[in-house]
């Protein structure tokens, strides 16, 4: 008889993971839930909800309850985590069930207690962990908990930019910035309007990230639609690369600083380590064309996107949950 059941979940602003220990990654959506309008009762989590974004009926309320890595709206959040649980046929009727929940570096106090909260509603006996995103990205990379070498991490999120020197499973630096992949958009959505007069949703801005990122990509331009700023028609237009490196500038210039930072700090007795490790780059974010090469540029690190980024946090905490939870803190 299995005795302990244990749950490792990264609660993204973008993308919210479960892992089940035994079972791998049973849960992979988007963090959002739709609540009936006036009762708030949850109608739909996850892709669902997601997809309802900005099109939703007057009767249907679409929340997006984290807000750059930390808990922004505690009921909902409560309640898509718990939708995500039941979902993940997450059961605490064992006995020594633990969770392994990822937090944001730089979240306060607060912030971390409002997501123990979140998922002990209805589970007092939960023994739960939290893990600092970088560190579990870092073990998902590959990084040994038990290990003394220095490894740099850079996790960039939807919300949340996090650069940190690792040991082990220990954070000996770490600079946490509240930006990520949605700043990204949204300062394509403002460089669109300034360059060309048009308006256009975060869903085109987030696509044309993808495809153009800072390279431009393989064709170097890509067709969008937006609202004319000027006559308030619809308008296709051509969005050169340039432009949308250019507004992506905004964003990339102060994660690169941090990560410069970072490395001023660190100690000298990392140094050859760090660079034998190569900086290892974690989250959707990574998947931002050009970025690798531009962080190699300015570090002198050779940078590598880890394997699966969008799932390297959750990886890590599974494998703290399953091999190493005691080197976590009690909260
Ligand atoms: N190919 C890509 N190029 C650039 N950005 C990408 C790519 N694929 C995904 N992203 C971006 O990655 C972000 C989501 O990444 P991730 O799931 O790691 O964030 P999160 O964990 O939910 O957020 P956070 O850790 O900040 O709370 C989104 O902003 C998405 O647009
Ligand atoms: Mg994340």
């Amino acid at each position: 008889m299995r005795l302990r059941s244990g749950v490792a979940i990264d609660l993204g602003t973008v993308n919210s993971l479960v892992h089940i220990h035994g079972r791998g990654v049973v849960l992979d959506e988007p963090s959002a839930i739709a609540l009936m309008r006036p009762t708030g009762h949850p109608t739909m989590v996850g892709a669902r909800a997601d997809d309802l974004t900005g099109k939703e009926p007057t009767a249907v309320k679409v929340v997006h309850p984290l807000r750059e890595g930390v808990i922004s709206d505690l009921d909902a959040a409560a309640s898509m985590l718990q939708a995500f649980l039941r979902r993940a046929h997450f059961h605490t009727s064992l006995r020594l069930p633990r969770a392994v929940i990822c937090v944001p570096s730089g979240a306060s106090f607060i912030e971390r207690q409002a997501l123990v909260a979140a998922v002990s509603l209805h589970r007092p006996r939960l023994g739960v962990r939290l893990v600092d995103e970088p560190l579990a990205a870092a073990v998902g990379a590959g990084v040994d908990p038990l290990g003394n070498e220095g490894v740099l991490v850079v996790d960039i999120g939807g919300g949340t930019t996090e650069a940190a020197l690792v040991v082990g499973a220990r954070m000996v630096r770490v600079r946490p910035l509240r930006i990520g992949g949605n700043a990204m958009d949204e300062a394509i959505v403002q460089g669109i309007k300034g360059e060309l007069g048009l308006q256009i949703g975060h869903r085109a801005a987030e696509q044309l990230k993808k495809t153009l990122g800072l390279t431009g990509g393989a064709e170097g331009a890509a067709l969008v639609v937006g609202i004319d700023t000027a006559h308030g028609t619809l308008r296709e237009d051509r969005v050169e690369g340039a432009v949308v490196a250019a507004a992506l500038e905004h964003v990339v210039a102060p994660i690169i600083e941090s990560v410069e930072e970072l490395l001023w700090e660190m100690p000298p007795d990392l140094a050859d380590s760090v660079v034998r490790h190569k900086g290892q780059l974690a989250g959707g974010g990574a998947l931002l064309l050009g970025l690798a090469s531009r962080l190699h540029a300015a570090t002198g690190i050779t940078t590598v996107v880890v394997d699966d980024p969008l799932r390297s946090v959750v990886r890590g905490a599974a494998i703290l949950l399953e091999r190493h939870y005691d080197l976590l803190a009690p909260t």
